[in-house]
């Protein structure tokens, strides 16, 4: 990384993001980056944060208590995800950090990956495609590898946030019936509810981004219960929170209809993972489509990964080229609000009052020209 202005800024930036952002953020700031796909470990973050004004953080990245507490400089905490689970918003707000978030821009893409979990895993897609490597496939058979129709179904889809009514506009285009229940998400904190009142206002200053999305025609709100009964196909687009850890559990799952298949892109704790994998043995669900566990990365032993009906991606609901840029210029951008004494454009604590952090060290000289 080339360390271009010499600000009095410091940020440490914990895993290698798109270039041009990244350049646009050495031009403000003293750009401390780690430089490898794999997290730093805990105690190496701690150690690099000590004396940073921001850091730019992945979902993998975990920013506890502990971990702000030992950043006295920290203005701002800037995650290049939506979610925000990975961080304790509730001490960032109490330390006087802005917690930034990249909600809008990754919207279409990741409902894209919901889609195409959906369609796998009813269509065999993944499994049809180890068959032939295989080497098993003799002849066309009209009994092989049948699948589940997807158009003309039900799709349930719990958390009706942009990216829940994203994925419900495409199923608008398969001729679906969509179902919706929105109380979960909505049991989220006062912050969030603030936080979309705080970014709608900056996207429209913002055209870029688009974080308002048009519900599709016809979607109906149900009951949880209702949706669980009643659907087909259920897409899990709720934020991770207390309100929805294993949201879907033993019950939720015995009340899905026997042969539904279950999308998970929001965040593997949403779901009891030994409860889905029971469900699924017993063959009371059709099938999984899952961008996200419990765990990450999935242990190879997991029984997850024994079931010939689960589709598993490695966490990649924003990963395309243009949206991965497009987080990482709004995660950028949220760390210059901040340094330009704002609070970030899109901010997951937006009742934070950001602090006056105390100087461990003194500031870094501009170099002569
Ligand atoms: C998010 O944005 O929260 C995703 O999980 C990472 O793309």
């Amino acid at each position: 990384m080339p360390e271009r202005m010499h600000s009095h800024h410091r940020v440490f930036v914990t895993r290698p993001v798109a270039d041009a952002a990244l350049r646009r953020l050495a031009d403000s700031a003293r750009v401390d980056l780690w430089d490898d796909d794999t997290p730093p470990p805990h105690e190496e973050l701690i150690a690099r944060i000590r004396d940073c004004d921001a850091v730019l953080s992945m979902v993998s990245d975990r920013l506890d208590g502990p971990v702000i507490a030992a950043a006295p400089r920290l203005i701002a905490i800037s995650n290049l995800a939506v979610g925000v689970d990975n961080i304790d918003l509730a001490a960032a707000t109490r330390a006087g950090v802005a917690v930034g978030h990249t909600p809008g821009v990754l919207t279409e893409t990741t409902a894209d990956l919901a889609f195409a979990l959906m369609l796998a895993a009813a269509r065999r897609v993944a499994e049809g495609d180890r068959f032939v490597r295989a080497g098993r496939w003799r002849m066309w058979t009209p009994r092989l590898m049948l699948g589940r129709d997807v158009w003309g179904a039900t799709l349930g889809v719990i958390g009706w946030g942009a990216i829940g009514q994203a994925v419900a506009r495409r199923a608008t285009g398969f001729g679906m019936r969509v179902l919706y229940a929105a109380h979960h998400s909505a049991k989220t904190s006062t912050n969030a509810a603030n936080a979309s009142k705080s970014n709608r206002h900056a996207a429209a200053k913002d055209k870029t981004v688009a974080i308002e999305t048009v519900p599709p025609p016809g979607a109906e709100c149900v009951e949880l219960g209702r949706l669980l009964a009643e659907s087909d196909f259920i897409s899990l687009n709720v934020p991770l929170t207390p309100q929805t850890h294993h949201l879907i559990g033993v019950k939720e799952l015995a009340a899905m209809k026997r042969g539904a298949i279950l999308v998970n892109t929001a965040r593997g704790s949403v779901i009891d993972q030994p409860a889905l994998v029971e469900a699924l043995r017993a063959g009371h669900l059709g099938g999984a489509g899952l961008d996200v566990t419990e765990t990450e990365p999935i242990d190879p032993a997991d029984p997850l990964l024994k079931l010939p009906n689960v589709v598993i991606t490695p966490h990649i609901g924003s990963a395309s080229h243009a949206t991965r840029l497009r987080m990482a210029e709004l995660a950028v951008d949220n760390i210059l609000d901040v340094f330009a004494g704002r609070l970030p454009r899109r901010c997951a604590n937006p009742a934070v009052k950001i602090r006056t952090p105390k100087r461990t060290s003194p500031p870094i000289a501009k170099p002569r020209k």
